[in-house]
């Protein structure tokens, strides 16, 4: 992810906390190909870089910056990854980390946290209740820089790199339709910003994926904002899926990432979890990779979108897994 460094926030080289970010394969589901019936179905699997999720490259990046700009102390309320990845590269840098994060998440993301010397509180709820819980203890700590998603720049030039890895491993001609398992959103919109940068490089043309977010049933704010043509979501009350990553009530930057799936022409859609537990099993049985519940979900989405003709037949179709299904030990129990 460092190789387009100019067109990468750090400054200075020598700033960079990396714990040795691969470019992630961009894999040939060719089982799902012929079954979903699309020219050319690939999953790009993030699952490979530090801390086993893509969570790293926003993370790596915001770290890097925050020591750039003399940071010494980072806060998150996370769904998990992002909590695990923050701990992991602010130990690498000797920043002190301070995490939220609720009571019921997976026990790997709480595990990765302690284990890499973060401090971290637990609290009862979602993200959202995480969020206010670290907001009170900041206001007593003026000196923790926030890291939460969208509140700060940086992640999301670290996101971006997923939007140049792919269009240079698709030979610069970027997919007809790219689906990814939306939270937060930073995945999506960066990747929006890439394509942009890429055009006024004159690395690509005009031609733009349609950009498909997919959430669960159980915790689908994009999705109802979109079924209504709304330009932001509203808060999902009773928010619950075994995707952990997707249940983000309500996303701060939804605007933004409706706004890339309005112009892209894509769209959001809502999946089971119980089409995802089978779509996990599914993937590991016939393609022999085990995905994370959300990365699952996206396979399960490309097949409603092919049913309902949004996905034709000569469609080019890349599917995103955000992370590896090891981390999710619950749900291997279940
Ligand atoms: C595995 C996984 N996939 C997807 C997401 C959603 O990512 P974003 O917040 O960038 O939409 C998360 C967020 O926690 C995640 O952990």
């Amino acid at each position: 992810m460092w190789k387009i460094q100019p067109l990468l926030p750090v400054e200075n080289p020598a700033n960079i906390v990396s714990l040795g970010e691969p470019a992630t394969p961009l894999l040939h589901l060719s089982a799902y190909e012929q079954t979903l019936g699309v020219a050319r179905l690939q999953m790009k699997d993030e699952s490979r870089l530090p801390t086993g999720s893509f969570k790293a490259r926003g993370l790596a990046m915001a770290v890097s910056k925050a020591r750039e700009l003399g940071i010494r102390k980072v806060c998150i309320p996370s769904a998990g990854n992002a909590a695990g990845a923050l701990a992991a590269y602010a130990a690498r840098a000797g920043m002190e980390a301070h995490i939220f994060i609720p009571e019921d998440t997976p026990r790997v993301n709480i595990a990765e946290c302690m284990v890499a010397g973060a401090n971290v509180e637990l609290v009862k709820g979602t993200i959202s209740d995480a969020a206010k819980a670290m907001n009170a203890k900041r206001s007593l700590h003026p000196d923790w820089f926030d890291v939460s998603t969208m509140k700060e720049p940086y992640r999301l030039e670290g996101k971006k790199t997923m939007g140049y890895e792919l269009a240079e491993q698709c030979g610069w001609e970027l997919p007809d339709v790219i689906i990814y398992p939306a939270g937060g959103g930073t995945g999506l919109v960066g990747m929006w910003k890439a394509f942009a940068e890429m055009e006024e490089l004159d690395l690509i043309g005009p031609k733009r994926p349609k950009m498909v977010a997919v959430q669960s049933t159980g915790c689908a704010p994009l999705v109802r904002a979109f079924e209504q043509k709304n330009t932001e979501s509203e808060f999902w009350d009773h928010a619950e899926t075994i995707a952990s990553g997707l249940r983000v009530p309500k996303a701060f930057a939804d605007y933004l990432i409706l706004d890339a799936i309005y112009a892209s022409g894509g769209c959001a859609i809502a999946v089971s979890d119980d089409e995802i537990r089978k779509a996990v099993a599914d993937l590991a049985h016939r393609e022999g990779l085990f995905c994370c519940p959300e990365g699952a979900a996206t396979l399960v989405a490309a097949g409603h979108l092919v049913r309902q003709g949004v996905i034709k037949a000569s469609d080019t179709v890349v599917l995103w897994n955000t992370a590896a299904g090891t981390k999710y030990v619950e749900m291997m129990e279940a």
